[in-house]
């Protein structure tokens, strides 16, 4: 089938989906019309730079503010008369115990947001001093990484964009450390941004044919990318995964791609790629079909922390193993009640056609296994509606039986705003089919659990571990750090686990 006219959209994805800019120094201040200034609590209201009226004014419209300080609370003085700042925005950052990186990044994207708001342009910004948790460079540096990451959205449908652009210029007690900091978290975001493009974009433009696309632009970072098409699916034995692109015309792929920063056996990632989930013959009735575009937020999440650590040259060997398909209706679609052979050599009775993740992924943590012999593997998945009714979506859910990758990831989580939250593995003998190996759902027993007890069929001796992402792929709301639209979810989760304690 051809299409009329193509939007071609990893071009337009990758090249101006970013149509604003945020942009940081960290050389001091540079006489700009707009100054915000932080203010812990009990700290007194600044007053160095200014002229004991502009002070006195700043008293004032504190007191009517009834500005406390708390985090995140904020006052404004528009036009000080003797000064040579239209405005001057006081942020509060609460108690010391509360500056910590996660609440920066926050803290950095509300802020953004509101000078977006006012159409500030360039902004000096006081962060001189201040010290807790982290260090002055590291609040410096993950509060521009939360203003940078709320920067970023997805505009290549609207006609009219503003500009909303904002150059920071920050005055901060170390010039180069605050710098360095920043560039790390850098080369994070660029990982969030592709991963939240690719969520973002809509599904008849972001089909498996051109997520691999998208991957295979990693190669001039160093990744290798390999992508395995419908006959080699077969040809391997993966008829899970091959079964459930048959539904649409583009079939599935695998999308492998590996990062080797160093010798040890790898990491790897497995991401469930559904680039659109009707649910099948099981079809999808109500309003939630309408997100399905971003099913494939964990096979984004993945990708984008491979391209995180083949930006930031981390001594690490990564690999994401991604099972892409698009979850169609069609003559050719699996019907209810088919059996499938999976690689790992289990059939699968497929009586819901619309528990598709877990089929994929069951072939995907097989390729993982079988030609990568990883030390670790970890798969992310927009798994099951159970699990935003258990745990919403200010969580992921996590499913291991090893303590150690659940306490290191839940960490991993509190530093970057991706919390997890553990539920349980344990109902493996709930998937008992009449006619094959498993069923694809559960006969009874909590969904998002029975989703993961299958996946465990797969895992084998692996150390292994699930994360649920549904519900935290695609915002609605702007909040933090997150703008409206795939989220990049995550991304920042998996490579500070990775860069921290791998
Ligand atoms: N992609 C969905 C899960 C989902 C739901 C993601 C809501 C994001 C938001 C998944 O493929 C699915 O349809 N799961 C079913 C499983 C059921 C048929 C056993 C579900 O959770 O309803
Ligand atoms: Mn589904
Ligand atoms: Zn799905």
């Amino acid at each position: 089938m051809s299409r009329i006219f193509s939007l071609n959209a990893v071009a337009a994805t990758l090249l101006s989906a970013h149509v604003y800019a945020a942009d940081f120094h960290f050389t001091g201040l540079s006489g700009a019309k707009t100054l915000v200034v932080v203010q812990t609590k009990g700290q007194d209201l600044p007053s160095g730079q200014f002229s004991a009226a502009t002070q006195a004014q700043l008293k004032k419209a504190a007191d009517a503010a009834q500005f406390d300080a708390s985090q995140g609370s904020t006052f404004e003085l528009l036009a000080p008369i003797d000064s040579d700042y239209d405005r001057i925005m006081v942020v509060g950052l609460g108690d010391t115990d509360e500056l910590n990186a996660a609440n920066m990044a926050k803290l950095g994207g509300n802020i953004h947001a509101k000078l977006q708001a006012h159409k500030a342009e360039v902004v000096d910004l006081s962060f001189a001093g201040i010290e807790g948790q982290i260090n002055n460079a590291q609040l410096a540096a993950q509060f521009a990484h939360g203003a940078n990451l709320r920067d970023h959205s997805f505009d290549v449908y609207k006609k009219d964009t503003e500009n909303k652009s904002v150059s920071y210029h920050f005055s901060v007690d170390d010039t180069e450390r605050t710098a360095e900091a920043y560039k790390a978290l850098a080369h994070i975001e660029k990982g969030v941004f592709l991963a939240r493009d690719l969520t973002s974009e809509v599904a008849s433009e972001m089909t498996p044919v051109e997520f691999a696309k998208a991957a295979k632009e990693l190669e001039q970072y160093g990744v290798e990318v390999t992508v395995l098409g419908p006959k080699e699916l077969k040809k391997l034995g993966m008829g899970a995964l091959e079964g459930v692109g048959r539904g649409s015309e583009h079939g599935a792929r695998l999308v492998v791609a590996h990062y080797k920063g160093s010798d040890n056996a790898p990491i790897a990632l497995v991401g469930k790629g559904i680039t659109f989930d009707s649910g099948g013959y099981s079809i999808k009735s109500g309003p939630s079909i309408a997100r399905m575009k971003s099913d494939m937020a964990g096979a984004a999440a993945v990708l984008g922390t491979v391209k995180a650590m083949a930006l930031s040259k981390a001594d690490v060997n990564v690999v994401a193993v991604m099972g892409m398909a698009a979850n169609m209706v069609s003559q050719y679609a699996i019907a209810p009640g088919d059996v499938l052979r999976t690689a790992e050599g289990l059939s699968v009775e497929v009586v819901n056609t619309d528990a598709e993740g877990r089929l994929v992924l069951s072939d995907a943590m097989w390729y993982a296994r079988e030609y990568f012999k990883p030390e670790i593997m970890v798969d992310v998945a927009t798994l099951t509606g159970s699990k935003v009714r258990a745990v919403g979506n200010r969580y992921s859910a996590i499913f291991s039986e090893d303590e150690q990758l659940v306490s290191e990831l839940t960490a991993a989580g509190k530093v970057v705003n991706e919390q997890v939250w553990r539920l349980p593995l344990g109902y493996k003998d709930m998937l008992k089919s009449d006619i094959a190996d498993l069923q694809n759902i559960g006969s009874g027993g909590p969904g998002a659990t029975t989703a993961a007890s299958f996946l465990q069929h797969f895992a084998g001796d692996t150390r292994w571990v699930h994360i649920d992402i549904a519900g935290n792929a695609l915002a609605s709301k702007a909040k933090g750090e997150v703008n409206v639209g795939g989220t990049g979810y995550g991304v920042r989760l998996l490579s500070e686990w990775i860069l921290k304690t791998k």
